[in-house]
């Protein structure tokens, strides 16, 4: 509902007005779907100030560290919710009952295993393919083997792909890791929960019993929920303008796989660990600080830093807590977690990243509970890819189920060269 009115004043015209609209939280946006009959456009790169679409489903106050997913916190949703659980919540808008949770879990179970032809796909690969290269491309692949729900118009088939997804994502993701490894696949289990159930096509081999540790089982999950969604980010963008297209959803997740990749955005947790490894030890934090502050080094702390948080990332303080549980629970004194505190007490002392109000974000804490717990770093990002599957498939249906949605179509502000004719190539 359009509140008030803004007016623009133009060179040469009478003021645009340009209506208001209000949220239920966060920014008022001034809608200017109609500032193009001024002449005029709107230049935003990176959106700074841009809202790309009205949403329901997640809502992020980043001076303030708020995160609520349908309106519930995160920390409240880690600590005492499920993986599974908040999935249900993204994707219908409220909590389920004891039954449609039972019923979602069953439904997600079932659709866990992948087509055997699909499992040929990975033999393309040389086996040291990084891991998420290969998920790109089998997630993109899934779209040759799934014919039967593709009306995207159709709110059936849009949860059914949004199931196959969900449910898929851990077992291409397992497949990524164990064909690095030159270990056969292990297919899922029924009988585990999808922590559990993905700690096992990791890990187990088919020379001994695999036991879930209960801890390690309880911080996967955790990391799930905390990486499941967060509004208009780089990857998530990708997908509504993929889908908005009308493609194929395996083909829009894949697109959202391949942004998430890059080091600012969810290759930031391997980026990190890769960081603490190459300083190596407390005494050389001081030199890598300099080298961030530095204009003319394009070094920034991998981990730090965030578009929309400018002040502490909430998903940082929860991931920290299950840092410091997981390590304790496996007794881990890890080098790299006293690197890793040092370098949080520094940079949260320092002006420069005061003033800047760089804080440590989810991918500084993730990236050690996930070394710790026995995952290589080339696999950070696919399970960052795995555990966001949710968030993606959640914005896309929300998009296609949004009446008079349109294909995206940024607009330009051309410097290129003016209209000029062709010269054949014997008088150049
Ligand atoms: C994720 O959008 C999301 O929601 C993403 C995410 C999600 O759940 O989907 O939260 C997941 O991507 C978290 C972010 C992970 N990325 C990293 O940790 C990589 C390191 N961080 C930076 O690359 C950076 O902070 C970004 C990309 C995260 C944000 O960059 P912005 O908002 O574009 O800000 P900027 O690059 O303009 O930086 C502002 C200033 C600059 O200095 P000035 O030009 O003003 O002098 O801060 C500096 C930057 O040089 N700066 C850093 C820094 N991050 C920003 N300096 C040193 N180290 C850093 N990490």
């Amino acid at each position: 509902m359009a509140d008030n009115i803004a007016k623009l004043q133009v060179p040469g015209q009478e003021p645009v007005e340009l209506p208001i609209k209000s949220g239920t939280a966060g920014h008022d946006v001034v809608d200017i779907s109609t500032l193009g009959k001024s002449g005029y456009f709107t230049f935003d790169p990176g959106f700074m100030a841009t809202a790309s679409c009205e949403s329901e489903i997640t809502y992020i106050d980043g001076a303030n560290g708020i995160l609520l997913h349908r309106g519930y916190p995160i920390d409240q949703l880690a600590t005492q919710s499920s993986y599974l659980e908040v999935c249900y919540l993204l994707l219908n808008g409220e909590l389920p009952s004891q039954s449609q949770m039972q019923e979602f879990k069953t439904l997600v179970t079932y659709h866990t295993m992948v087509h055997e032809q699909l499992a040929q796909f990975y033999r393309g690969f040389r086996r040291d393919a990084h891991p998420m290269a290969i998920l790109c491309g089998v997630v993109g692949a899934l779209s040759a083997f799934y014919h039967d729900s593709l009306d995207v118009n159709d709110e059936h088939h849009r949860g059914v792909a949004a199931i196959r997804l969900i449910s898929k994502m851990p077992t291409l993701a397992a497949m990524a890791y164990k064909y690095n490894l030159g270990q056969p696949f292990v297919y899922p289990r029924n009988d585990l929960s999808f922590a559990g159930n993905f700690l096992n096509m990791m890990f187990s081999v088919p020379c001994e019993e695999y036991v879930v540790n209960p801890v390690i089982e309880r911080a996967m999950d955790r990391i799930f929920i905390l990486h499941a969604d967060h509004e208009q980010n780089a990857s998530t963008s990708t997908v509504r303008l993929a889908g908005s297209s009308g493609a194929n959803p395996f083909a829009c997740i894949s697109a959202g796989v391949a942004s998430l990749w890059g080091p600012a955005h969810g290759g930031a947790n391997e980026a990190c660990l890769n960081m603490l490894e190459e300083i190596g030890s407390v005494d050389r934090i001081p030199e890598f600080i300099a080298r961030a502050k530095d204009k003319n080094d394009p070094f920034r702390l991998m981990g730090f830093g965030h578009r929309v948080y400018k002040n502490f990332d909430p998903r940082a303080t929860v991931m920290r807590e299950t840092c410091h549980e997981v390590l304790a629970e496996l007794n881990i004194q890890d080098p790299l977690l006293d690197v890793a505190m040092e370098l949080e007490r520094i940079a949260l002392s320092d002006e420069y990243f005061i003033d800047k109000k760089l804080y440590p974000n989810v991918d500084f804490y993730s990236g050690i509970i996930m070394k710790a717990i026995g995952i290589p770093t080339s696999m950070f990002t696919v399970i960052f890819a795995l555990s966001r599957t949710v968030g993606w498939v959640s914005h896309w249906q929300e998009m296609l189920s949004q009446p008079g949605h349109k294909i995206g179509r940024p607009r330009q502000l051309y410097t290129g060269a003016p209209q000029r004719d062709y010269v054949p190539g014997n008088q150049r």
